[in-house]
């Protein structure tokens, strides 16, 4: 007789044991399969709306099945560590991994991992998907396959913030002019950008095409820093005054979640002039293709999965 419920091992037979261990050992050895198609699982460390749920969207959307990984309900509360419940992770073998950390990813963590991986942002490093997310959309607005020519600002904490990281690499790659404006860039980061590095508003005298504000880091700053939340906006938050200056064209970007009064003023967070929704909705475009891309023949085909 087939059970309906397990709750004790007393509800088994005999029979039934050997079925089920049976039927496991036939999906080992791939003799009987499980789902087809590939299976992502998002493992989050910190705290996210967009990056997290737009590509579970995206994954849906692509007929796969998402494994979220809810770190606060997580063994994490019993104790394990990051990389340990990363290796657990790894064992459930998903077909791609989303990781966002507060830490640089090590490279024993991306080397050691056995499954394909995406950086969904990781501590002040990088965070590759909004950089191609936000160069998807400075394309579509500019109707053009390049940034060539294109001058783009980018403001704020930029030595802490990955998307500023990532950006000036990819965005410089496909052509952009790249100032900063921050009061705290380093030498480093003068070097890494091929415009200009301000210290304050006053000091551009040109116009731009783009400006991308950069939410505080909040969870990162110590006690190196020296600016409190009233000073920051003081400096940096955009304000329509502020965006007259940049010349008549000049849009905004920023990845969210944005502090409104700190980094942009209300009014501009709904403007016309603002891509900032944009940012969001074709996060699951970019997120869609990037999965596509990485899962490759996996994206559909049958797999005996490489349990050892
Ligand atoms: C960024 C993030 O949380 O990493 N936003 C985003 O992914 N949409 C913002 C940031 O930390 O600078």
């Amino acid at each position: 007789m087939k059970i309906s419920s397990l709750i004790s091992i007393d509800d088994l037979s005999d029979s039934d044991i050997a079925s089920i261990l049976n039927e496991s050992r036939s999906y080992k050895s791939g003799i009987k399969e499980m789902q087809k198609k590939a299976v992502i699982m998002t493992a989050f460390f910190e705290p996210s709306t967009r990056t997290r749920l737009s590509f579970e969207l995206a994954a849906y959307r692509l007929g796969l099945s998402v494994a979220h990984f809810d770190g606060p309900n997580s063994s994490l509360k019993k104790g394990e560590s990051v990389l340990q419940s990363l290796h657990t992770l790894r064992c459930l073998l998903p077909d791609l991994l989303i990781v966002r950390m507060s830490e640089k990813f090590s490279q024993e963590f991306i080397n050691g991992h056995g499954t394909r991986l995406i950086n969904a942002g990781d501590g002040c490093n990088e965070h590759p998907t909004q950089a191609l997310l936000d160069a998807f959309v400075l394309l579509e607005h500019f109707g053009s396959d390049d940034l060539f020519k294109k001058k783009i600002l980018i403001v704020g904490d930029i030595q802490h913030s990955r998307v500023a990281h990532s950006n000036i690499k990819l965005l410089q790659r496909l052509g952009a002019h790249i100032s900063l404006l921050s009061h705290q860039a380093l030498e480093e980061e003068k070097k890494s950008i091929n415009g200009d590095l301000f210290r304050d508003y006053s000091d551009i005298k040109e116009s731009y095409d783009a400006i991308m504000m950069l939410r505080i880091q909040k969870e990162r700053l110590n006690s190196n820093f020296a600016l409190s939340e009233n000073n920051y906006s003081e400096r940096y938050c955009l304000t329509a005054h502020r965006l007259s200056s940049l010349g008549k064209n000049c849009v905004i970007l920023h990845p969210g979640p944005v502090n409104i009064g700190t980094e942009l003023s209300a009014e501009l967070r709904f403007s016309p002039k603002s891509l900032i929704d944009k940012q969001v909705s074709h996060g699951l475009l970019l997120r869609a293709a990037l999965i596509k891309m990485l899962l490759g023949d996996d994206y559909e085909k049958n797999r005996i999965f490489g349990f050892s």
